[in-house]
């Protein structure tokens, strides 16, 4: 789930709690407001009534007092009986209902000083009102409270989940911002910067990427060039040590037991030579310093003489290697080096993973604006997910043939490819063989 739909739901879920909430605090003050209605209401009932007693007493008529409870009866629905006390006896006022049964009822005791239960005078009345009635009042009224708190809350709710959509995007703006921003410098992009977010714990933490960025270019940068001059320091060493071995094994006068040993030294100069021309090859490639020199060249002939320079190794290596050049492929603007380099690694790399008794196909076609070379093996393959890895830098794969190296061929070729905006890749099936190929624009 994105964060931005994570903050939306975040504030909406916090907006929906805060209606319910405050709807249940809300429900709460209005339900002792109705019961405090429901008491003030019977209040009223007694004051009313005791002041028309008082009024009958002075007129000496008790019929303003009947006459004022049947109104009241016909009021207020609840009313469920009212009694007069009148010459030593409780009388039933007609037409206000007589069914009411005194266990069902709330009787409300009026006297001519309207308190209740206040000493039994001449003039007295009773009330009673149905107990069943006022719950059923206050339960309608209760539910219609609670119907327009329902319809307030699911608007108030769908309210704060329109509102939190683009709030919650635009929380997570800034977080997207870093996040591209740290995607590209984890990609090696040197330049990639975070932009000003603000001065709360966002902006502080953007500002510590943009500098943890720096000194890791600055690192960066002091590694190629420890890297380069190491390199370059080891070469000429290397290439003495080569001459002088050569030229040692070149004389006569070495026992056979020295030969062998020295053969032996010479090989392990050999690989140290062929590691350390990769790694300062890789060197240049990486601070944009290895020599391209473009030029207009015929293809054909140079992928075919490059192809034939390891016919001899091929043999020796009982590898039977082929060439299917497609002639009609002019000339092309290319840096002839590079190019011969690039097929100089896949062939090698054909040559190295594929065991005595495969062959080595190196091709040359015309693809749409494309002229594809291409080394097709019959070696040990490679699996699906293994073969996405291998153009980057030191990726090798555990091999069967135990074959060594140090993983750079691949990606100095691709650096080289990628130079002339061209194309490298490779289709290749677990021990059944691979096929590498790389792409180069026809047109100027
Ligand atoms: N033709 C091939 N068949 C099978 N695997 C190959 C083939 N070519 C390359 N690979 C795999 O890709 C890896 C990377 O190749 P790459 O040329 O970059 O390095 P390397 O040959 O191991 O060392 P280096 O070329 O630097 O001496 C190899 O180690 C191997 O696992
Ligand atoms: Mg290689």
């Amino acid at each position: 789930m994105r964060l931005s739909d994570k903050f939306a739901l975040i504030l909406a879920a916090i907006v929906a709690a805060a209606v319910v909430a405050s709807s249940a605090v809300f429900l709460n003050i209005e339900y002792s407001l109705l019961s405090r209605a429901e008491i003030r209401s019977r209040e009223a009932m007694i004051e009313s009534a005791s002041g028309i007693i008082r009024e009958s007493r002075l007129a000496k008529d008790p019929l303003i007092l009947v006459d004022f409870l049947r109104l009241l009866g016909r009021e207020h629905s609840e009313i469920g009986r009212c009694r007069i006390w009148m010459n030593g006896r409780w009388r039933n006022v007609q037409g206000v209902g007589t069914n009411l049964k005194r266990e069902d009822a709330v009787v409300l005791e009026i006297s001519s000083t309207g308190a209740p239960g206040a000493t039994r005078d001449s003039l007295e009345a009773q009330i009673w009102l149905s107990q069943a009635a006022i719950e059923t009042r206050m339960a309608s009224a209760r539910k219609a409270l609670l119907k327009k708190m329902e319809t307030v809350c699911v608007v108030l709710i769908l309210l704060g989940l329109i509102i939190s959509l683009p709030l919650g995007r635009g929380l997570s703006r800034r977080v997207k911002i870093i996040e591209s921003a740290v995607a590209r410098i984890g990609e090696g992009d040197a330049k990639a910067k975070i932009p000003n977010l603000g001065q709360d714990e966002i902006g502080r933490l953007s500002k510590n990427i943009n500098a943890m960025a720096e000194r890791l270019s600055e690192i960066d940068r002091l590694k190629k060039e420890f890297v380069a001059s190491v390199t370059h320091e080891l070469r000429s060493p290397l290439s003495a040590i080569e001459s002088y071995i050569n030229r040692m094994l070149a004389g006569q006068t070495l026992a056979e037991e020295d030969r062998q040993g020295l053969s032996r030294v010479l090989n392990n100069v050999n690989r140290l030579n062929h590691f350390v021309s990769n790694l300062l090859q890789m060197a240049k490639i990486e601070r944009g310093k290895l020599d391209f020199i473009p030029k207009n060249v015929p293809l054909a002939p140079l992928i075919e003489d490059s192809a034939l320079f390891f016919a001899p190794l091929a043999q020796k290596a009982g590898i039977r290697l082929d060439c299917k050049i497609e002639r009609s492929i002019g000339e092309i603007r290319i840096d002839p080096d590079l190019i011969s380099h690039v097929l100089a690694n896949l062939i090698s790399n054909a040559l190295k993973f594929t065991r005595a008794g495969g062959s080595i196909v190196v091709c040359l076609e015309k693809r749409g604006q494309w002229a594809e070379c291409s080394v097709q093996d019959t070696g040990i393959g490679l699996a699906e997910k293994d073969a996405k890895r291998i153009f980057a830098p030191f990726e090798r794969i555990r091999n069967p043939l135990k074959a060594t190296g140090v993983g750079l061929g691949l990606a100095i070729s691709k650096s080289i490819i990628d130079m002339h905006r061209g194309e490298i890749g490779v289709a290749s099936v677990l021990n059944q063989g691979s096929r590498f190929y790389f792409r180069l624009p026809m047109g100027k």
